[in-house]
């Protein structure tokens, strides 16, 4: 019997992933990493409790995994206020977020993950109650309907999204605040790993916990569960202290290379590489060719590809980088008549 596990690295949730809330850090000053968003945060938690006004609405985008749930929980808590969470497909009539909304107390945050997901209609509720913090309602039907406006206390929105092309302009510029979260830096990520492992009680040495970090793909989320896999494999077969060496087969195991890249991301290079002379091929047909969905790809693979350079965005499509070909070990064909590449 195999045990169906979700890809190792992929930086969105799966259901292993159960102790991430508890893995979260609550206040500002644990955040580990993003310098300067945290320095900017902190100015506006401090500015508005001067003012002793409710926070900016303010918005996080960039990849899954990098923390946006965390800092929308850390803004509710430094500000001492409720925080209610919600999802953009969660809300699926405009009545639904008028409820939401006059349920918040004053400077309370409701938190909108996936934004870039709420319907149409929706949307347009939120852009009044952002703005004025108030609710047009029409009550009465045919000639006798008529339209009465309901004020809310100010509160905060803190909206989360992977994609922010994805939001329509009106609503963007509702929020006072829009942030960008990258990737890690390396020295970010062993503190994470080390962080995680005292949390959840794993012994691990420092070695160790560089290992996991390199292969994390600069995401907290998967740093976090890569430690929870590799515990396992320690626990059975090295006496539950994870070294280095134990860590590095844990990793082969896994098929998990010392970059991180797994078999999917091997897949979506190679077939560049050697169905499509390396690009540029569009992002629709290499899903096709492998089988996945092209949203997957998008949102779960080609950031990192991006953020190592194997991978560059042409308006002709994407193309395979010479550090792709080496990193595969695969030497470039000139086309016929065509210099070498590189
Ligand atoms: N800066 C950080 N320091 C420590 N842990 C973090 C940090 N950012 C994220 N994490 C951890 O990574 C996991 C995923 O973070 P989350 O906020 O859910 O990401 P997102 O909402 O962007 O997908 C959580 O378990 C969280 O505790
Ligand atoms: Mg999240």
């Amino acid at each position: 019997m195999t045990i169906e596990r979700g890809r190792a690295v992929t930086p969105e949730r799966l259901p292993e992933d159960l102790a991430e809330p508890s893995l979260r850090p609550r206040r500002l000053a644990e955040y580990i990493g993003q310098d300067r968003l945290r320095q900017n945060l902190s100015i506006l938690i401090e500015a508005a409790q001067a003012r002793a006004e409710p926070l900016d609405h303010v918005l996080f985008y960039g990849p899954p995994g990098l923390g946006k749930t965390t800092l929308a929980n850390i803004l509710a808590h430094e500000m001492g206020v409720k925080i209610k969470t919600t999802a953009g497909p969660a809300i699926e009539r405009a009545g639904d977020l008028a409820a939401i909304l006059t349920n918040l107390g004053q400077g309370d945050v409701l938190f909108i993950d996936e934004i870039h997901r709420l319907r149409r209609d929706v949307e347009e509720v939120l852009y009044s109650a952002m703005e004025d913090f108030a609710l047009d309602i029409i009550v009465g039907k045919g000639p006798s309907a008529r339209s009465i406006r309901l004020s809310l206390p100010p509160f905060t929105i803190v909206g989360a999204t992977t994609r922010p092309a994805m939001l329509a302009a009106p609503l963007r510029d509702r929020f006072g605040a829009v942030y960008r979260l990258d990737f890690y830096d390396a020295a970010a990520m062993e503190q994470i790993v080390t962080r995680g492992a005292e949390v959840l009680r794993i012994p691990i040495t420092a070695p160790g916990a560089v290992l996991i970090a390199k292969r994390a793909r600069g995401t907290p989320r998967v740093a976090l569960r890569l430690l929870r896999r590799v515990r396992d494999y320690a626990e059975v077969r090295a006496a539950g202290r994870i070294e280095d060496v134990v860590a590095d087969e844990a990793m082969r195991l896994m098929e998990i290379d010392d970059l991180g890249l797994d078999d999917l991301d091997r897949r979506v290079l190679e077939t560049m590489i050697l169905k499509f002379g390396g690009g540029p091929v569009g992002l629709e047909t290499i899903a096709a060719s492998i089988g996945e969905e092209a949203d997957t790809i998008e949102d779960v693979v080609e950031p990192y590809l991006l953020q190592l350079g194997f991978l560059d965005r042409t308006p002709r499509g994407r193309v395979a980088t010479e550090h792709a070909y080496r990193h595969l070990g695969i030497q470039p064909t000139p086309k016929p008549g065509q210099a070498p590449l590189f």
